[in-house]
């Protein structure tokens, strides 16, 4: 049932590509570069209207959300919020019959997130999901579903489920950027490098996976990790960092690198290894420098680079080469390495990944 994997995770790691595809199978046409997704019933002037997105979810989800944030106001210029829904459900929301909520979850069972969806829904938002689980109780209270397709997912850590949730929403990015006029040039240019990614893991997993187990001999002893990352890459140092201190119960924070100085630099020294995601974009030179005020401090500094990169390998302790990708497949593409970096600690450690102490695979109460 494992495929030949020792774990339900490692193989659901393996099974990225093809979540992937499935994701987008039948969605798009490179051709073209046209969007369908039927299952969003939302009329032309309902899309029209929309002003104000609120996306709502737990956990990995939710930084596939913040991904998501960035995404829609790059492409569809409409104001994004992304809200942990335990947080969403509990405060004063400023929703109409203009606002789209889009709940994430790989379950369709999160308490929290169909508890939000409930109050967007009942305060007049059209409801959007994305979710894995075909018939679940998320998508049926919803409008309409985007599946990710992704197959079950047995691990407790969620893998390939974002890996899909982050192309279900470039789809809908998309989507709602054609059917608003935005951008349709460049989407059509973006959607061919998300047609590349399925290939591109498939190559790349083996790479990763051999480097990952040399850092996680190297490192597995740390009893703190710091991930740090910028705009589109934050969201997954928070996403690397999670997957680590679930599977591993090392203590493990993602934190944005710019919000260094505010703080978390105090607790950089020797015994401190910091995983940063710095791939060649527009905010690569921060990264440098962030990477910089680390070694000075005499932090473990292991890099995600682009290939090619000659500056930071020299600077860092470990590196983890990414390949070339636009940003916007950027996240699925990185996410990979933390995910297989996580799962070799913890398996060095001893731990059971599949099934860690105290967590559930769905969290379907408060
Ligand atoms: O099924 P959901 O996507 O709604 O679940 C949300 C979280 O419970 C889930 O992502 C959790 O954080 C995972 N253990 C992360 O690996």
């Amino acid at each position: 049932e494992k495929g030949g994997f020792r774990h339900f995770m490692l193989k659901e790691i393996y099974e990225q590509p093809q979540a992937v595809l499935n994701t987008f199978r039948g969605r798009l046409n490179p051709e073209t570069g046209e969007i369908s997704l039927p299952e969003i019933s939302l009329l032309p002037e309902e899309i029209q209207r929309i002003s104000k997105i609120f996306i709502v979810a737990c956990g990995t989800s939710y930084h596939a959300g913040l991904v998501g944030k960035y995404l829609l106001e790059r492409w569809v210029g409409i104001p994004v919020e992304v809200d942990l829904a335990s947080e969403f459900r509990y405060r004063h929301l400023l929703i109409d019959n203009h606002t789209l909520a889009i709940p994430i979850s790989q379950s369709g069972e999160t308490a929290d997130t169909l508890a939000g969806l409930r109050m967007a829904r009942q305060m007049g938002a059209k409801i959007i999901s994305i979710c894995n689980v075909l018939g679940s109780t998320i998508t049926r209270e919803s409008h309409g579903t985007i599946y990710t397709h992704a197959g079950p997912e047995i691990g407790v850590a969620s893998t390939k489920a974002f890996t899909s949730q982050l192309t279900a929403l470039l789809l809908l990015t998309f989507y709602l950027a054609q059917a608003r006029g935005t951008s349709p040039e460049g989407c059509r240019e973006l959607l061919s490098a998300l047609v590349a990614v399925p290939g591109i893991l498939e190559n790349w997993l083996p790479k990763w996976h051999k480097t990952s187990e040399e850092i996680a001999q190297r490192f597995y002893k740390a009893r703190n990790f710091l991930y740090l990352g910028r705009n589109i890459h934050f969201p997954i140092a928070l996403e690397g960092a999670l997957k680590l201190k679930e599977i591993s119960y090392i203590h493990a924070e993602g934190y944005a690198a710019g919000e260094m100085k505010h703080g978390p630099i105090a607790l950089i020294d020797e015994q401190m290894p910091v995983v940063a995601l710095a791939p060649k974009d527009h905010v690569y030179e921060k990264m440098v420098s962030n990477i910089e005020e680390v070694r000075s401090r005499r932090g473990q500094v292991i890099s995600l680079v682009t290939e090619g990169d000659e500056t930071l390998p020299e600077v860092s302790q470990a590196t983890i080469h990414l390949p070339q990708v636009v940003p916007e497949v950027s996240p699925i593409v990185a996410t990979v390495p933390l995910q297989l970096l996580a799962y070799e600690i913890a398996v060095t450690l001893g731990c059971d990944v599949d099934q860690p102490r105290n967590l559930a695979k769905s969290v379907t109460v408060e």
